[in-house]
């Protein structure tokens, strides 16, 4: 890596990303590490510096987290916040216990060492952010108290050795001054260079995957969205038309989209696409089946049976040294990558998710992951940088089953169809009122629950469809979205009105948790 880079130790705290969001905003890369990764694993990013972040655990308990405590002997300077304060306490022969009095919330932190470079431009009293049982009591040989709140000590430090600590969480916006006491550490301490930007991240990455790929061939599922297409575009500037891209109609799309889509990469990206409309073959694989897994299983098992014909056909069309060159291009993005490395382990499965990363265990090819280290927005802001349009950068996320977990029972054209209907009018209007951007996702969803109607003096019988809309960071929690009335209005009008087969609209008011974002 040429790049300035921080590693951040993962403690399993619920706000370690968030610390290498708030690096990564001053233009300094930031890796998140679990903290058992080995000094090896942390000196193959050449860091400038190390952040232990916070974490649930008490450092006395049998099945702490066990980092390896030379960490703090590497010469680097260290950060360590919360547990992370802990840590080093008790490794450096310190004391800590569980604290009298619980800190949860705001607190106000007292600045003693003023002059502390950790603490510059921060005024004598900040308003922060705490969340820990247990405390430091007795500081290890060399550090000394250069913060307090009225219960607890708040900050330590030991020059000498570059390591600094907080009790509470800079990295939370609830703790005023917090991004500042970051710049600090990276930039005046590290002396890290403000140096991740999107020109030198595409740049360095078109040219790591003309140099990976060679003379070779690559092509990439693309499903429409934001990850797949710009993942894509960074291929397609590194290697031009050797990269091919495949898009599959499986039939659960929305109103318009195999066209629109196919419209948008190969008009506006110009990509080297193709385009294979395999819906009959999965709407016939879906018929009779109502159990949300085993439709999930059906479509991402069919999606890899699909690709998998495309791919052999595509590599055949490459001759003997594309079949030996070739390579998968996938948008797995950086959240994805921490969640399968973290302390706490995978946790339960609550739905299959299913996107492409079935992929390689079948089909042996070696994968090209440009987005690896990124979190959404950033690929955002890269797509922006590559002259994508709005249209494909600003799209809601689609889950990849598409509308067959947005019809509860059996997946039906018929049903399908009425579905697409709704689920246009629904995005239309929100688009139209101006929302459509602020929302993390809105759509329709049908319901198998047909009820009793009256339309133009006309009994009517027919089927059930709910409106979901919800405002969310990263699609692991939700809060539905409280939609003017006359967009609800609106929306409901227009769909008993225009979408015959449904009589009655429903608004889900649930969150998440308890709710899952899709019904299925
Ligand atoms: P849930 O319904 O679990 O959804 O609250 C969380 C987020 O994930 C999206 N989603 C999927 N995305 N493949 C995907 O790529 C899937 O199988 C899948 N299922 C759900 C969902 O739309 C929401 O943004």
């Amino acid at each position: 890596m040429d790049t300035s880079s921080i590693v951040i130790l993962d403690f399993g705290s619920q706000y370690t990303q968030l610390i290498a969001r708030r690096i990564r905003e001053q233009n300094v890369f930031s890796a998140v590490l679990p903290c058992t990764a080995s000094l090896e694993e942390i000196q193959a990013y050449k860091p400038c510096g190390i952040i232990l972040s916070g974490g649930p655990s008490s450092v006395y308990d049998a099945d702490a987290p066990p980092a390896d405590p030379r960490v703090l002997d590497m010469g680097l300077p260290v950060l360590g916040i919360c547990y992370g304060l802990q840590f080093i306490t008790y490794h450096l022969g310190g004391k800590v216990r569980s604290a009298e009095k619980r800190e949860y919330g705001h607190a106000e932190a007292y600045i003693e060492d003023v002059a502390n470079p950790l603490f510059a431009g921060l005024p004598a009293s900040v308003n922060v952010w705490m969340s820990h049982g247990d405390e430091a009591l007795e500081l290890p040989p060399g550090f000394r108290r250069i913060a307090k709140t009225a219960n607890a000590i708040a900050g330590i430090a030991n020059p000498e050795r570059r390591i600094w600590a907080v009790q509470f969480h800079p990295e939370v916006r609830h703790t005023a001054h917090g991004a500042e006491l970051l710049h600090n550490f990276v930039f005046h301490i590290c002396q890290a260079k403000p140096d991740w930007t999107p020109e030198h991240f595409i740049q360095s990455t078109v040219n790591a995957i003309r140099e990976k790929v060679g003379d070779g061939h690559a092509i990439c599922a693309l499903s429409g969205g934001v990850d797949s297409s710009v993942a894509a575009v960074l291929v397609d500037r590194a290697i031009g038309d050797r990269l091919t891209c495949v898009f599959v109609n499986n039939g659960v799309l929305r109103k318009n989209e195999f066209f629109k889509v196919q419209e948008n990469l190969r008009e506006k990206l110009g990509l080297n696409l193709v385009a294979v409309d395999a819906s009959s073959r999965f709407l016939s694989r879906l018929a009779g089946v109502t159990d949300p897994e085993k439709k999930r299983k059906i479509i991402g098992n069919e999606f890899i049976s699909v690709f998998d014909d495309e791919a052999a056909r595509i590599l055949q069309s490459f001759g003997d040294s594309g079949k030996e060159v070739a390579w998968l291009v996938q948008g797995t993005l950086y959240p994805d990558v921490i969640e399968s490395s973290s302390v706490k382990g995978p946790s339960q499965t609550i739905k299959s998710h299913h996107n492409v990363g079935g992929l390689p265990e079948n089909m042996k090819l070696k994968l090209i992951e440009p987005l690896r280290d990124l979190f959404k927005d950033e690929v955002r802001r890269i797509g922006a940088d590559l002259g994508m349009p709005q249209e494909i950068l600003q799209r809601q996320p689609f889950p990849g089953p598409g509308l067959a977990v947005r019809i509860v029972g059996e997946v039906t054209p018929e049903r399908v169809a009425l579905l697409q209907e709704a689920d246009d009018i629904v995005v239309t209007e929100i688009r139209n009122a101006g929302l459509y951007q602020q929302i993390w996702q809105s759509f329709a969803v049908l319901l198998p629950v047909k009820s009793v109607g009256v339309m133009g003096d006309q009994r009517t019988y027919a089927y059930t469809c709910a409106v979901r809309a919800v405002h969310s960071d990263d699609g692991m929690t939700a809060d539905w979205v409280p939609l003017p009335y006359d967009v609800l209005k609106k929306v409901s009008s227009r769909i008993v009105n225009e979408v015959r087969g449904i009589n009655r609209v429903v608004y889900d008011i649930t969150s998440k948790p308890p709710g899952t974002i899709e019904w299925e």
